[in-house]
């Protein structure tokens, strides 16, 4: 979800009303998502390089998604909509912390569209606590689904489908694992102007890629 602060900039307001607006541009994504059956939908919200930025946008972000989760909740509920995270959960503060953890417990047993959100996340972080995971289990992988099985959700499938707004063309660390075989949709929408119709026309040009996982 690339970016809010350049939509902001480019409507003359704070970065904070991007980042509100990119809240917005995301209530609409999942609610698509579960509407036309994708079955799991994962974001980058927060990286672990996002600690780099000034302390007041941080201050921001992490009251903007504590707000957030307190308006998202009741309608998650009523969606089906199950709530996962991925990435450092620890690093947050406990106010925002404890209401991650209260949306996921309280939306488990839902079964629909399963909606993780990747915060304070890094894939390389992601692959090196693999690894520790695996020396702490004193388990030496074997296999790539061994390895697969360590990382910090193994019950999230590998994505089908990447979509980067903001118009870079770069990873920047997401699920460096997981996205070995994934189609790359590059946009220079930015993420808050990001709504259905640019969802689902990403979705349609996925649809015409042809996947071949190395065959012929
Ligand atoms: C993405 O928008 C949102 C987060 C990383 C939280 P940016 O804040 O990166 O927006 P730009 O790239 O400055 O436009
Ligand atoms: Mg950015």
């Amino acid at each position: 979800m690339d970016g809010n602060g350049r939509w902001a900039h480019r409507h003359s307001l704070p970065r904070a009303l991007g980042h509100q607006q990119g809240v917005k541009a995301l209530h609409e994504a999942v609610r698509t998502c579960g509407d036309i059956g994708v079955k799991y939908l994962t974001v980058y919200a927060f990286s672990t390089e996002n600690w780099h930025r000034p302390r007041k946008e941080i201050t921001g972000l992490l009251n903007l998604m504590a707000s957030s989760i307190d308006a998202e909740h009741l309608g998650l509920m009523k969606n089906n909509v199950r709530v996962h995270t991925i990435g450092h959960a620890s690093d947050l503060p406990d106010k925002v912390r404890t209401k991650f953890q209260k949306l996921v417990s309280d939306t488990a047993q839902n079964t629909g569209l399963t909606f993780t959100l990747a915060i304070s996340y890094g894939g390389r972080a992601e692959i090196l606590d693999a690894f520790r995971k695996a020396m702490n289990q004193k388990k030496i992988p074997e296999s790539e689904q061994d390895i697969a099985a360590m990382l910090y959700d193994p019950s999230l499938p590998d994505p089908d489908l990447l979509i980067r707004t903001g118009g870079e063309k770069r990873i920047s660390n997401f699920l460096l694992w997981q996205l070995a075989y994934t189609e790359l949709y590059f946009t220079d929408t930015l993420w808050p102007d990001f709504d259905k119709k640019e969802l689902l026309a990403a979705i349609e040009e996925f649809g015409h890629r042809q996947r071949r996982f190395g065959r012929i």
